[in-house]
């Protein structure tokens, strides 16, 4: 087959070579994307005058048929035409003859890439923000309903103060608040129009860029049209929100696992969401909890991998950046699905609220509570911290825990200790009492999950 730009070349590359050097299999994705910065730059050309209208109208009317066939998802490609923009360049012009080789004038497959990657970015990031939403629904809906379930906050994977269940589900609201806030601020940045930079230098045809940028809806262009095309910032970004963000899911999914544990107990997966074993009959396994904790590594990889293509490119465009595209699609794919089914795994999650509330009733997480009570009648907090922590080691020395005390080894421990020492020695009044703002009280989680709803609602 003849190379489109088979002019200056006596022999061709053998298929192996063709092969190793095509991104026909992979950026065939951004069909639909090229086809409308095609469309795009065709109607630019006619409006300046530099093509007719004629060749215009073939064009057109060509590219909404490619566009038609490639929704039905009837379009098949050549590994010999390299990329998705040879492809469609060819299937164009043997559609409508030579106006179909008008389309390329002032313009390089350079501009064209980057312009088709804005565009598919803008939409899956808008689509991920979308689905971030959605689970922010889902932990809501499970906040909701756990205001008043008592669970062992950690420290150290040690228990340290009972929370609110809805307190630690609402950490995780907040966290993917940011991922959201990061992906719309780097949306900016996506929206910015490449097209009209040519192979690097822009053209001598009289186009006009901000014409193309308004018809795609990028609020701007470039200023330099070797930026243009050598930027990959936008992709670095978004896979950079993303590792941060998967970071989170890995670490929810990580709390899934061991909550959903026998050792733990405090919520069991819905059968939709886990699988069996093939030899233990008995086992029920957080696979997709465990699958996004995994997954987290291929978007940390892509991100760093792009890193690495670009970091010692001289300007403009090279080939290594052909390499810019699986990651991002791959990575596209992945948070997608995982946000997907996060929002499925907790709305449906059981929560034992049983066995939170049990745990707390056999430790030592109510320690902090005694020490507060004396330095609230005025013992310096170090010195009752002192007393609290001898009383603990009475405690397991004695194999029992504080509230099991009687009253009278609290007063000879310190004579500030009065009856009332048990009811504050209570988990569930022990976080009702954390009246600070941001803090595991009921009535501050209650003002949070309002908030909460409002901050969704504005978006
Ligand atoms: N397939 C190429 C890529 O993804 C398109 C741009 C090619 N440009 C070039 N000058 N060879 O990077």
């Amino acid at each position: 087959m003849k190379k489109l730009w088979g002019g200056r070349f006596t022999a061709t590359a053998e298929e192996w070579v063709e092969e190793f050097g095509a991104s026909i299999s992979f950026d065939q994705e951004l069909v639909l994307e090229d086809i409308e910065g095609s469309l795009a730059h065709v109607l630019m050309l006619e409006k300046c005058g530099i093509i007719s209208k004629e060749d215009r109208n073939a064009i057109v009317t060509g590219l909404k048929e490619l566009k038609e066939s490639a929704v039905k998802d009837e379009l098949t490609y050549s590994l010999e035409l390299e990329d998705i923009h040879l492809n469609l360049e060819s299937k164009l012009t043997n559609k409508i003859g030579p106006a179909g080789g008008k389309l390329h004038t002032a313009r390089s497959r350079n501009d064209q890439v980057a312009v088709d990657m804005h565009l598919y970015l803008r939409r899956e990031i808008e689509e991920i923000i979308g689905l971030i939403g959605e689970f922010q629904e889902a932990l809501l809906s499970q906040a909701k309903d756990n205001i008043e379930t008592i669970m062992p906050g950690y420290t150290h994977l040690q228990r340290a103060q009972p929370i609110s269940f809805a307190h630690h589900l609402m950490a995780y609201f907040w966290m993917l608040d940011r991922d959201k806030q990061r992906l719309s601020e780097g949306l900016k940045r996506v929206n910015k129009s490449p097209l009209g930079a040519g192979a690097l230098a822009g053209t001598t045809f009289p186009i006009d860029r901000h014409y193309t940028a308004d018809l795609l809806g990028f609020d701007g262009i470039y200023e330099n049209s070797l930026d243009a095309v050598s930027d990959r910032d936008f992709i670095i970004e978004f896979l950079s929100s993303s590792s941060i963000m998967m970071m989170h899911l890995s670490r929810l999914s990580e709390e899934m696992i061991l909550w959903s544990t026998q050792e733990f107990g405090f919520i069991e997966l819905d059968d939709r969401f886990a699988t069996g074993s093939s030899i233990m009959p008995q086992k029920k396994n957080p696979d997709m909890a465990e699958l996004i904790r995994g997954k987290t590594g291929r978007v940390y990889g892509s991100m760093i991998g792009l890193l690495t293509v670009l970091k010692g490119l001289p300007l403009a465009y090279n080939k290594d950046m052909q390499e810019d595209k699986e990651g991002m699609f791959d990575t596209v794919k992945t948070v997608k699905g995982s946000l997907k089914i996060f929002a499925g795994m907790i709305n449906t999650m059981a929560v034992n609220k049983e066995a939170m509330g049990n745990a707390v009733k056999k430790d030592f997480s109510n320690a902090t509570e005694l020490a507060d009570y004396l330095a609230g009648k005025g013992l310096p907090f170090r010195e009752a911290h002192e007393v609290v922590g001898k009383l603990v080691l009475e405690c397991i020395q004695r194999s029992c825990y504080l509230a099991d005390l009687p009253i009278e080894e609290f007063k000879s421990a310190s004579s500030l200790f009065e009856p009332d020492i048990y009811e504050v020695l209570s988990p569930y009044e022990a976080v009702k009492r954390r009246i600070s703002s941001g803090g595991t009280g009921f009535s501050e989680v209650t003002a949070m999950i309002a908030k909460a709803e409002q901050t969704l609602k504005e978006k």
